[in-house]
């Protein structure tokens, strides 16, 4: 079972991400990207994605985290460009994030359904129930990314997934 915390109720909350949001999920996930840990997404990309982009939201208003879902097909989508910001870590924005987007995805769409995610935070998301599986597992996102990744020789990001049946 997914694990509550009480700093998701008490520090933040999570929500549907709206279209005046788009430049500060940019901002957010922008020293990710500097780095290789997440990779590039332009401003359009962002606002493409809004419909299926949650950020979790400090009591300030403040966006401090986010993720988008994106489909591959009926039954596979993906967590894509989750990011914690640094002075945020490790207070349970991340977990509430996937929790919230798990929670959308098993009440809207038909079931089994399987969420992947490609990520270096492994750990974390077997702290949410994923489990880690060989990223061959999904070809079209390896056809889709790995060939315009910088890594595309030396990735050793890993893929996990969840089935919601
Ligand atoms: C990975 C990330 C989203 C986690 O967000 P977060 O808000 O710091 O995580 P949470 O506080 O919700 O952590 C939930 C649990 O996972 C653990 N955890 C968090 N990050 C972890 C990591 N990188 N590795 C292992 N465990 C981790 C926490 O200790 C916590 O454990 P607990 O339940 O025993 O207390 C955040 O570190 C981040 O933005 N990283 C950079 C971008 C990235 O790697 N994104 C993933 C790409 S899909």
């Amino acid at each position: 079972m997914l694990k509550n915390n009480t700093n998701e109720v008490e520090n933040f909350s999570v929500r549907k991400a709206e279209i005046q949001d788009v430049e500060n999920i940019h901002n957010l996930i922008g020293p990710y990207i500097e780095t290789n840990i997440l990779l590039n997404r332009t401003i359009d990309k962002i606002e493409k994605d809004i419909p299926l982009t949650w950020v979790a939201v400090n009591k300030q208003n403040e966006i401090i985290g986010s993720a988008a879902l994106l489909f591959f097909s009926k039954t596979l989508c993906e967590i894509r460009a989750l990011a914690v910001k640094k002075e945020n870590i490790s207070k349970g924005a991340g977990r509430a994030l996937v929790k919230e987007i798990i929670r959308h995805v098993s009440e809207n769409y038909e079931r089994p359904i399987k969420v992947f995610a490609l990520t270096y935070a492994v750990d974390f998301f077997k702290k949410l129930s994923f489990k880690e599986v060989p990223k061959e597992n999904f070809p079209d996102k390896i056809y889709e990314v790995c060939s315009i990744c910088v890594k595309k020789e030396h990735c050793d990001e890993k893929a996990v997934e969840i089935v919601i049946n």
